[in-house]
């Protein structure tokens, strides 16, 4: 090859490799999010699984990625709709405000309302008449108007059923431990608001094993330390089970756990649950917001190496810990498909 050719190769792997950044630039950026393009929108990537080899309750504390507090993907209309109808028919157990999280309801709704617009443009159109803020969504046709005398949506509703993302407020309670003050899970697994709203942080976690022992001091201290500089987020994952045909909104809304028992699985109904939970602390009612954005995947749909990974994650889990989260239910199922995945696509490695 000659140095024109070489100057030439060099040229265009410049350029496409432009390309190729241009494009996930543009893949990431919500300004491009339009109601058209957002059934190509992929979910904000979330954390793989560690493989870690020893079992502990886990802070696993990062910081924000602020540019995507909330995010937008191909999968807000159908969620929309069971939100929409959650809302709609199981209010009371899915939306829950104590009258003094009044204050901290209304500054998440602004924060969500100015984030939304702001980040998408295309999507979100909000307008302002000195106190009253209008808020219209291009993709459901919806238009929600607050800061009237009479508003028709309390500010957290409002909230929730412009994101993707459950939100909840905690506050500080005078002996200085954050509860649950407000709150709208729409997916929740294993509880609901309409039973836990004012309970503790600790007391929320009780059922959650070697939480006392391992986590819940550091916690308490990382909550009492947030401060509107420092927002965070952490992730985390359950498994859950899922019958042949079932509608979406009973995946997403598992009010009374995971898993059932008795069923014959394939690894398509063996779901990896995951959770990116948002911490931020709202400085004019120094409550912190809460959000909880829910990503389902099959077993099937994980990527090897995360299979393996799991695989020794569940292996590393005390009994008591796997007794907690199912594994009666699936262990055996999802085990013997990690087992086969990994051999499958070891040998196909290996001839090639
Ligand atoms: C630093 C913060 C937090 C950490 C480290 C944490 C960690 C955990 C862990 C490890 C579990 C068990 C998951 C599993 O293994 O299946 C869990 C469950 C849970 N968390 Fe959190 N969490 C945090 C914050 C919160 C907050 C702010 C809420 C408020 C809504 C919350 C509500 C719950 C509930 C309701 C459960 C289910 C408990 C049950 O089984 O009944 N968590 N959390």
């Amino acid at each position: 090859m000659n140095t024109l050719s070489l100057a030439a190769c060099a040229v265009l792997a410049v350029f496409l490799i432009g390309q190729l950044v241009r494009r996930v630039i543009i893949s990431r950026s919500g300004r491009n999010v339009t109601p058209e393009n957002v059934k190509c929108i992929a979910p904000y990537p979330v954390q793989p699984i560690k493989g870690r080899e020893r079992y502990r309750v886990m802070m696993d504390m990062r910081k924000l990625d602020m540019e995507n507090w909330l995010t937008i993907d191909k999968y807000y209309m159908d969620e929309h709709r069971v939100r929409s109808k959650l809302l709609e028919k199981e209010k009371s157990k899915v939306l829950q405000c104590l009258p003094e999280s009044y204050e901290g309801c209304m500054e998440m709704l602004e924060e969500v309302v100015e984030f939304l617009c702001r980040q998408f443009p295309n999507v979100f159109e909000c307008r302002k008449h000195g106190n009253e803020t209008t808020v219209y969504n291009r993709m459901t046709g919806e238009t929600f108007v607050f800061g009237t005398d009479n508003d028709q949506i309390g500010p957290l509703e409002i909230a929730v059923r412009l994101t993707m993302e459950d939100l909840s407020v905690l506050m500080k309670n005078s002996d200085g431990e954050y509860y649950l003050a407000a709150s709208a899970s729409l997916f929740p697994v294993g509880w609901t608001v309409e039973e836990r709203i004012g309970w503790t942080i600790s007391k929320l976690h009780d059922p959650v094993p070697l939480w006392h022992q391992q986590v819940a001091s550091s916690v308490s201290k990382f909550l009492g330390r947030l401060t509107p500089a420092s927002p965070m987020e952490r992730s985390n994952y359950f498994i859950e089970v899922r019958r042949p045909n079932e509608e979406l909104l009973e995946t997403l809304y598992r009010p009374n756990g995971l898993v059932e028992e008795g069923m014959d699985l394939s690894p398509r109904d063996i779901i990896i649950r995951r959770e990116r939970q948002t911490f931020r602390r709202l400085p004019r009612s120094d409550t912190i917001a809460f959000g909880v954005k829910t990503f389902l995947t099959t077993l099937d749909e994980l990527p090897l190496e995360e299979l393996k990974n799991l695989e020794k994650e569940i292996k590393s889990w005390p009994d008591f810990v796997g007794e907690y989260k199912g594994k009666a239910v699936w262990g055996a199922k999802a085990l013997e498909f990690c087992k086969e995945r990994t051999k499958m696509l070891g040998c196909e490695k290996v001839e090639v």
